[in-house]
């Protein structure tokens, strides 16, 4: 049973993190040794709260489960399950499992947020790894439902089973996996069509707005109610074995990241933050997809 979780990184995901445990009624602790980053997250909970459309009233009640604090052994001693969302740099996130290991109780779960990073390679240092896991949340992390559960060779499945039913009860969409390969299931899925997207601009086959366009304007727009294997049940596995026939030894199959890509980012083509990347941005672009996202992602939850 759960009753106080800890979130160790007062970010982007780490504010997100926190907001989705306190709606639920959890006692959250943040933890974040950078005094500008704790001074700024109720605000920034606050924001996302009304994003959400979650009524004045209910937001403070929110904010007053939430204790923010710099200091380590009072934020994870009484820890029920301790999620980081620190940078990801693998030293960083190895030092802090080593050390929240030492200062909390011997029943608490401890899980990584980490994008790509398995976790294995994190929790190297811990004496006890068979509570330490992963769950993998999506930005914004208040407003997308998955959180994969990655397990280790060394992961107990009782620790999975109790991190899968507390994400339940908070209302995201836990879904196992149940080896620990490096980008988990999403953002393997999601970089092999990165990379192929790249592929078709550097190879001249168009250019980067029509990549864009052809997936916004064709089958992104069913995959929030199709996903792949449904489809390919859908049209057949005959005829997805046909194309695959015909298609699959053209693909980019680098193993590499593209030259491409490489030149952009030394070239200070850094995208939106920049002005320039694949494509040209101007200035309050940024913001302008960030609020059209957000937008998206609420009129979503009405449709599905
Ligand atoms: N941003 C995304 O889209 C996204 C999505 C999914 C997963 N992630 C992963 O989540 C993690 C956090 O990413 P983010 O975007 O929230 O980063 P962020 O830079 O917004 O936040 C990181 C926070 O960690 C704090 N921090 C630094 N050192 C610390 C320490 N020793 N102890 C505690 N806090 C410390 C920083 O002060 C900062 O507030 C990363 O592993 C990232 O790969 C990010």
């Amino acid at each position: 049973m759960f009753n106080n979780v800890t979130i160790i990184g007062s970010g982007l995901m780490g504010h997100g993190i926190a907001l989705k445990f306190a709606q639920f009624g959890f006692g959250v602790t943040v933890f974040d040794p950078n005094e500008g980053s704790l001074n700024t997250l109720f605000d920034r909970i606050n924001r996302s709260l009304t994003q959400m459309a979650i009524p004045a009233s209910k937001i403070k009640k929110i904010l007053s489960s939430i204790t923010k604090s710099s200091k380590l052994l009072e934020s994870v001693q009484t820890a029920d399950l301790i999620i980081e969302a620190v940078p990801e740099k693998l030293e960083l996130k190895q030092n802090i499992f080593k050390e929240i290991e030492s200062l909390s109780n011997s029943k608490c779960i401890f899980a990584s947020n980490t994008s790509v990073i398995p976790i294995t390679k994190i929790v190297e240092k811990m004496h006890d790894k068979s509570r330490a896991l992963g769950t993998h949340w999506w930005n914004p992390p208040h407003l997308i439902p998955l959180v994969e559960v990655i397990r280790t060779k060394w992961t107990d499945e009782n620790y999975i089973l109790k991190t899968i039913d507390v994400l339940n009860k908070i209302e995201k969409i836990p879904v196992r996996v149940e080896k620990d390969v490096p980008g988990f299931i999403g953002n393997r899925l999601q970089h092999a069509l990165w990379r192929e997207a790249i592929s078709l601009v550097e190879n001249g086959v168009c250019d980067a707005k029509s990549v864009d366009t052809v997936i916004k304007s064709s089958f992104g727009r069913r995959l929030s109610v199709l996903g792949p294997l449904e489809n390919a049940d859908l049209v057949g596995t005959d005829l997805t074995l046909d194309v695959h026939e015909n298609v699959l030894y053209d693909l980019e199959s680098s193993k590499k990241p593209s030259k491409l890509l490489n030149n952009l980012v030394k070239g200070g083509k850094l995208g939106m933050k920049s002005g320039e990347g694949f494509r040209e941005w101007e200035k309050g672009d940024l913001e302008k997809v960030k609020s059209k996202i957000s937008k998206y992602l609420r009129e979503l939850e009405n449709i599905i």
